[in-house]
């Protein structure tokens, strides 16, 4: 049987024990999250992060940004700051400080900056003919990553994209969004698209003009081109057409001028016929 002081003790144990490790584990006192607007952009940001207790002493700190640790930013103190001096909408995201130890599992703390989303690539026209593909896309920066979606806009009236014909695809992944319309079609697709990014912090779109071209569009300068030609060639054979009396005298003359021959053959008259008419012609035209 066992003593019932050795009882406490056990009871004891198991009731310190616990509360002795996790007094032991490292804390950290890292700044709230931040929210960088618009008019805000100018004052600097600073991130700070203190590693109040630790069961060991910690052997250095370093900064992460999504993931990714942030080059020059190694130290062995306990305080450890990150400074962003021009905070931008790209400068938002996941930070984390985290403190290395020699023999226990590395501590971190997490601070967010957010940030309304920033449209920073978009294309502002897309042209393409009828029954080919359209793909319009957005890009953005701002943390946390924005919700997308698409509209067309009809004057000041907005339409959701509406996938009733099956020929709209919306893809997004993170701070990316495109919108594929296959078999583009000349009478409903033309028009005015909208990528809206939005967050907790806000929203913000663009707009993108897709214009449709006809099949036959590229043909249009051709028969332009071939609408002049047969026109000259009608005025021409008129005009012909209705000179022929004075050509015949005309003709006449510089056939006089012109042959030295006294030969009125017949076959050779034709033949200088042919020639004033063509002399004709180039009279005409100067
Ligand atoms: C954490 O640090 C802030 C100042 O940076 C201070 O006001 C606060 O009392 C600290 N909290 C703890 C638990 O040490
Ligand atoms: C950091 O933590 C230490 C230990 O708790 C404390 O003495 C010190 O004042 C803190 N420094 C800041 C800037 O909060
Ligand atoms: C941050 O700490 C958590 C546990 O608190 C751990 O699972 C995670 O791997 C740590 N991350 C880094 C980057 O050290
Ligand atoms: C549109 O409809 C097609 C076919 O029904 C489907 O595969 C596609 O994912 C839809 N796109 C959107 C954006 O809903
Ligand atoms: C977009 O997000 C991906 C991962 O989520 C990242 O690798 C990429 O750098 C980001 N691009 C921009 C422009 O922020
Ligand atoms: C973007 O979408 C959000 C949420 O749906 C909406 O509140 C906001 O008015 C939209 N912004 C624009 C410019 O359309």
């Amino acid at each position: 049987m066992m003593h019932p002081n050795a009882v406490m003790l056990v009871l004891l144990g198991k009731l310190v024990l616990p509360f002795v490790s996790a007094q032991n584990e490292p804390k950290i006192n890292a700044s709230d999250q931040v929210i960088l607007s618009a008019d805000s952009s100018s004052k600097p940001v600073i991130l700070q992060c203190n590693l109040t207790t630790a069961h060991t002493p910690h052997e250095e700190s370093f900064w992460m940004k999504n993931g990714q640790e942030i080059p020059n930013t190694r130290t062995d103190h306990r305080l450890t700051i990150y400074r962003i001096t021009k905070p931008r909408a790209d400068d938002s995201g996941e930070y984390m400080c985290v403190y290395t130890f020699s023999m226990a599992p590395n501590a971190n703390a997490t601070i967010e900056v957010k940030a309304k989303p920033d449209i920073i690539g978009h294309k502002r026209s897309e042209n393409k003919n009828e029954g080919e593909d359209a793909m319009m896309y957005c890009k953005s920066v701002g943390y946390p990553h924005p919700t997308w979606t698409w509209r067309k806009v009809d004057g000041t009236s907005y339409t959701d994209i509406d996938n009733s014909t099956g020929r709209f695809f919306i893809t997004s992944r993170d701070n990316y969004t495109e919108l594929n319309i296959i078999n583009l079609d000349l009478k409903t697709d033309p028009g005015v698209y909208q990528c809206n990014a939005s967050n907790v912090i806000g929203n913000t779109a663009e707009t993108t003009i897709l214009r449709v071209r006809s099949n036959l569009a590229p043909l249009w300068p051709f028969l332009g081109v071939l609408a002049e030609i047969l026109i000259l060639v009608v005025i021409i054979v008129v005009y012909e057409k209705r000179k022929k009396p004075d050509d015949f005298i005309d003709g006449k003359q510089i056939q006089q001028t012109t042959t030295r021959t006294k030969t009125f053959a017949r076959g050779i008259q034709n033949k200088q016929f042919t020639q004033t008419r063509w002399l004709n012609c180039v009279f005409w035209t100067t």
